[in-house]
């Protein structure tokens, strides 16, 4: 499966996919790496293992529209079937979404419909939940709303802080996201409205 990975910032997920992709534990390959941050680390991991990545910036473009276009033309240049948001941390206009209809996927740090948006492990330790984790999702028109595919979950310990619950949520993000990657590879998923249905072996 062709896939295009959308970064911001740290790409620790696009290293846990890399790694499971190199280890042979996902029947999948990288055709190309978008950033809207141009001294994103994620870039970086990418040149470290020869994939094909690019700063795209958004002050090159006139709208949110514009820019998006600009991304998927990149992405369906390259081949790409999947595209996989991993610390992406923009909203896709429909524009966008209508390209890759059910073929845009996101990793958030927290169990949805709870604490969607920024510092979602700040607000669950806020809220006072006692069990917290992360969600792979296909992406639609809101913010970390669309049907879910998986969920992981961890304890939240009186003493955590949000970086230390956010180490343990991404120990289960960089199993979760290639582990999902790999259903949709293997055509094991399949989407009926809100309910998301993935086909044991
Ligand atoms: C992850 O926690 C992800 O769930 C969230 O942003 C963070 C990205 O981390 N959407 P990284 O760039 O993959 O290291």
């Amino acid at each position: 499966l062709p896939l295009g990975v959308l970064v911001s910032g740290r790409g620790s997920n696009l290293e846990a996919i890399i790694k499971a992709i190199e280890e042979g534990r996902l029947p999948a390959r990288i055709n190309l790496v978008l950033s809207n941050k141009k001294d994103a680390r994620a870039l970086d991991i990418a040149f470290q293992y020869s994939i094909p990545a690019e700063f795209v910036d958004p002050k090159a473009y006139p709208d949110r529209e514009s820019y998006d276009l600009a991304l998927a033309t990149r992405l369906k240049e390259a081949g790409v079937e999947l595209v996989v948001l991993a610390g992406f941390m923009r909203i896709l206009s429909p524009a966008f979404l209508e390209q890759f209809p059910l073929k845009v996927i996101n990793i958030h740090p927290a169990l949805l419909p709870a604490f969607p948006g920024v510092e979602a492990q700040r607000q669950a330790i806020e809220y006072g939940v006692k069990i917290a984790g992360c969600t792979v999702h296909f992406v639609d028109a809101g913010v970390d709303t669309g049907p879910i595919i998986a969920q992981a979950a961890v304890p939240v310990e009186d003493n955590d802080t949000p970086e230390t619950l956010a180490k343990r949520i991404l120990e289960q993000e960089h199993r979760l996201l290639p582990e999902v990657i790999r259903w949709i590879a293997e055509g094991r998923v399949t989407v009926k409205g809100r309910r998301v249905y993935v086909r044991r072996d």
